[in-house]
């Protein structure tokens, strides 16, 4: 078990476009360590997802799960899922507005605009085919994800920053009043 360093914005390796892992590195004892890893620093760090450059290693690798928590008791829980070399399908005109954060800009949360609706295909691990379908906060947490591995934070996609604050102050005045809707936050 490891928990690896998590890289903070303004870290290049945060603004790389990763990589793809090449087809004769899947099921290999580098690429399922560093899946083991990461998943270790997720749930180290309690956050929703986690993508490898954010531990500084710039490869098209994302892992995700939400167990079911008290403290997010709208958001349903999603099973550990790991994504190599993902693709993202919009399958959906509709838009949603999710509160998010990112393990990269601890403290900080904003609302972000997202596709409602996507499909997914990827490989896993150890070189099968993935395919999924994903809504509401959990397509959110895919395409969150998938921006880490372009370069892409989710306070680029903030379409209004007056949404942004620290933690503390959204919990105590609410996001509603910071110009957000009430939805699911989490660190991703
Ligand atoms: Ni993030």
């Amino acid at each position: 078990m490891a928990i690896l360093k998590v890289a903070r914005m303004g870290h290049p390796i945060l603004r790389q476009v990763s990589q793809p892992v090449p087809e004769e590195e899947l099921g290999s004892p580098g690429l399922l360590g560093l899946v083991r890893d990461l998943v270790d620093t997720m749930r180290e760090y309690d956050g929703a997802g986690l993508a490898a450059p954010q531990v500084h290693v710039p490869r098209r690798v994302v892992v995700m799960e939400l167990a079911s928590n008290p403290r997010y008791p709208d958001a349903d829980p999603l099973p550990l899922t790991v994504l190599v070399n993902p693709g993202i399908e919009v399958i959906s005109e509709r838009r949603i507005e999710v509160l998010e954060g990112c393990l990269s800009i601890p403290g900080i949360r904003g609302v972000v605009p997202r596709a409602a609706e996507i499909l997914v295909r990827a490989r896993d691990p150890h070189g099968g085919v993935f395919e999924a379908r994903y809504a509401g906060f959990h397509a959110a947490v895919v395409q969150h994800e998938c921006d880490h591995l372009d370069g892409v934070l989710f306070v680029d996609r903030v379409a209004d920053t007056r949404t942004l604050g620290f933690v503390r102050e959204l919990e105590r005045f609410g996001p509603e009043r910071a110009g957000g809707p009430a939805a699911p936050a989490g660190d991703l």
